[in-house]
């Protein structure tokens, strides 16, 4: 069976480590796997770090797409990807996530018959004015096989009008729903030890003694709208008052805060001895400050996702999540960019004590589960 996987953010080829690590160790004479990158993470830090680390094969194609409005980006991703799936022919195209680059190869391989696996499946935020949820239910509907992470995903699905539980055969019309666990909890319960073995940051920041706070910020509801992000920001230098504060700088934000946050803000930032900002670090290097952060704080779904695993509270400064599941035990609160609700919830978590955190994303497996049912559905065919 051949598939071609298409990457193309920085959250999506961390994910693709561990579908191409388990065909690696348990399918390597079943499966083959063609990687095509869009290009559209580019910086060493936001691609090639990750290849390196994550032990990813080198991508067979890269698309060099880079940055570019929405439509211009996606049309360039969808020339280049047709053109591969023509060639090469797959059994399935693999897809993660939501972004552009998830958009361009699902209207890329429907138009020409090529069944869709659509890794991340199902999840809504339910606000069609964010980017990533017009990809979503785009590259849903175009899917033969939808694998969700959550039960809020399975049952986004069966509104939609998916089936579930159907017989096979399945194809673009007769789609089928498998609830799986999350593909990112295999590879955070994989290189979660490894994460301090490895990396020097804890020391390199000086944070091996003390208590810190890591944050993350990288939507365009918050980086493009300047109340918001001055906001957030002021909420950060108030917080910083009483906790070291980590933030890798997303490269979209890093070039937005010159505009959006008032300069006098932006100095007090960049001149506090106790907020760290710093360029974005390595999947390992994330992980080893997630684990010894006392709180997280980020508008990121994986990192959200990521505090859960790793039992830290979080602060979400979104007004709403696709991974409800996290809200509703509490672990986790939408403050949005809201001062008073980020403070609160700060004051909250400081004061209150742990709270459990069920297992919510499957047993760390989901990679062999998705595989198997690759190869049960795989059926060749003809261009
Ligand atoms: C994209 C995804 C988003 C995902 C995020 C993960 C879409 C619509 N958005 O958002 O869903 O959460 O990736 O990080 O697909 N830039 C660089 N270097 C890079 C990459 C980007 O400097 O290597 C800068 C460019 O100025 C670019 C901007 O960041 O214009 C935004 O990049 P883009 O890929 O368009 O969207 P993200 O905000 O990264
Ligand atoms: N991440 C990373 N380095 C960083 C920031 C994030 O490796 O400096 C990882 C993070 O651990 C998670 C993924 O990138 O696995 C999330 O990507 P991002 O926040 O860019 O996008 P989203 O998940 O919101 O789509």
């Amino acid at each position: 069976m051949r598939i071609v996987t298409v990457i193309g953010a920085r959250p999506q080829i961390i994910k693709a480590a561990a579908l191409s690590r388990a065909i690696g160790a348990h399918y390597a004479d079943r499966i083959q796997e063609i990687i095509v990158h869009t290009g559209q993470h580019y910086d060493e830090n936001m691609s090639q770090v990750f290849f390196d680390e994550l032990g990813i094969p080198r991508p067979d194609y890269n698309l060099h797409v880079g940055s570019a409005s929405h439509g211009l980006q996606t049309a360039r991703m969808l020339e280049g990807i047709e053109e591969i799936l023509i060639k090469e022919r797959p059994d399935w195209l693999v897809l993660y996530g939501d972004t552009n680059s998830t958009l361009a190869g699902a209207i890329a391989a429907a138009k020409i018959n090529v069944p869709i696996a659509h890794i991340e499946a199902g999840l809504r935020s339910f606000k069609k004015g964010m980017p990533e949820e017009l990809n979503r239910v785009m590259s849903d509907h175009c899917s033969t096989l939808l694998f969700t992470p959550t039960k809020a995903g399975l049952e986004n699905l069966r509104r939609e009008g998916f089936p579930i539980g159907n017989e096979g055969p399945y194809s673009i019309d007769n789609p089928r729903v498998y609830h799986c666990g999350d593909i990112m909890y295999d590879n955070s319960l994989y290189f979660s030890t490894l994460a301090e073995e490895r990396t020097d940051i804890l020391t390199r920041l000086s944070l091996s003694e003390k208590p810190f706070a890591l944050a993350t910020i990288h939507r365009p509801s918050n980086t493009d709208r300047p109340e918001r992000l001055n906001a957030i920001f002021e909420s950060i230098l108030r917080l910083s008052e009483s906790c070291t504060v980590v933030l890798p700088l997303h490269p979209r934000t890093d070039k937005l805060l010159k505009a959006n946050l008032e300069a006098e803000r932006r100095d007090r930032v960049f001149s506090s001895p106790n907020i760290k900002v710093i360029p974005p670090v390595s999947f390992l290097e994330i992980i080893a400050l997630e684990r010894n952060a006392r709180l997280i704080m980020t508008d990121s779904g994986g990192v959200q996702k990521e505090a859960y695993f790793f039992k830290k509270p979080c602060i979400v400064f979104r007004p709403e999540t696709e991974w409800v599941e996290i809200v509703e035990t509490g672990n986790v609160v939408l403050t949005d960019a809201d001062e008073h609700r980020i403070t609160e919830a700060w004051q909250r978590f400081g004061n209150g004590t742990p709270l459990p955190f069920p297992e919510i994303f499957g047993n760390g497996h989901a990679a062999e589960f998705m595989l198997e049912r690759l190869l049960e559905n795989f059926s060749p065919k003809a261009l």
